[in-house]
């Protein structure tokens, strides 16, 4: 694991061998999932101020509604109809841009992006604001590997007993390029400078018991 990085997030990248792996994904599973149970304690302990003072218009009994019940009021300012449209066209268009990529370029990454999009994915909202999830950030190339083979391994189950004639028929000009006579091929998995694999969080210890 590298120290310049928060405790919430590890690289893989000194790991030589899956067992190795396996032990750091489980290290900073439970590390996380520490650190997860104490903000959600926090969370549902918080003393942030209930009163009125939180209001920006008296007149929003919408916004005393939820400072009454702790939560904070969300502020924003009211658009023309027109400053809305071009809003949501320009969030449109960029959202427009997403592609499902399965040919990466080598080529390498600065660490600050990947943090970036993984602290955005964390934005994401939860079920009881637990975000229980855990990013493993994978560089190391023996590491990719054998997750490419794992996951190969699945996916041709999938292809072989799990789903129906007609869904495989249906994905396969998709998956033309890349799966030669009925192998799954995943090359991007090892080919792609970074993974970012997400892990659910089962279950949690309590640090206070
Ligand atoms: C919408 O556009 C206006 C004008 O450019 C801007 O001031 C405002 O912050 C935008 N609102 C949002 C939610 O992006």
């Amino acid at each position: 694991m590298s120290a310049s990085l928060p405790p919430q997030y590890s690289t893989i990248d000194s790991m030589s061998n899956t067992s190795k792996i396996g032990i750091c994904l489980g290290v900073a599973a439970a590390a996380v999932g520490a650190a997860g149970v104490f903000a959600a304690y926090k969370f549902f302990k918080s003393d942030r101020p209930r009163s009125g003072s939180l209001l920006a218009d008296p007149d929003n009994h919408l916004a005393e509604e939820e400072v009454l019940q702790g939560h904070e009021v969300f502020r924003h300012d009211r658009q023309t109809k027109a400053v809305m449209m071009a809003n949501a066209t320009k969030f449109l268009d960029l959202m427009n841009t997403r592609r499902s990529i399965r040919f990466y370029s080598k080529d390498d990454v600065p660490m600050d992006i990947i943090m970036a999009a993984v602290r955005t994915a964390c934005t994401a909202p939860s079920g009881a604001h637990l975000q229980p999830w855990t990013f493993v950030i994978v560089h190391n190339q023996k590491a990719k590997d054998k997750i490419r083979d794992v996951v190969e391994r699945e996916e041709q189950l999938n292809y072989d007993r799990r789903m129906r004639r007609s869904w495989v028929n249906d994905v396969a000009p998709m998956v033309g390029d890349l799966h030669r006579d009925g192998r799954v091929a995943k090359p991007y998995l090892s080919e792609a400078p970074y993974l970012i694999v997400m892990m659910k969080q089962s279950h949690r210890v309590d640090p206070t018991t």
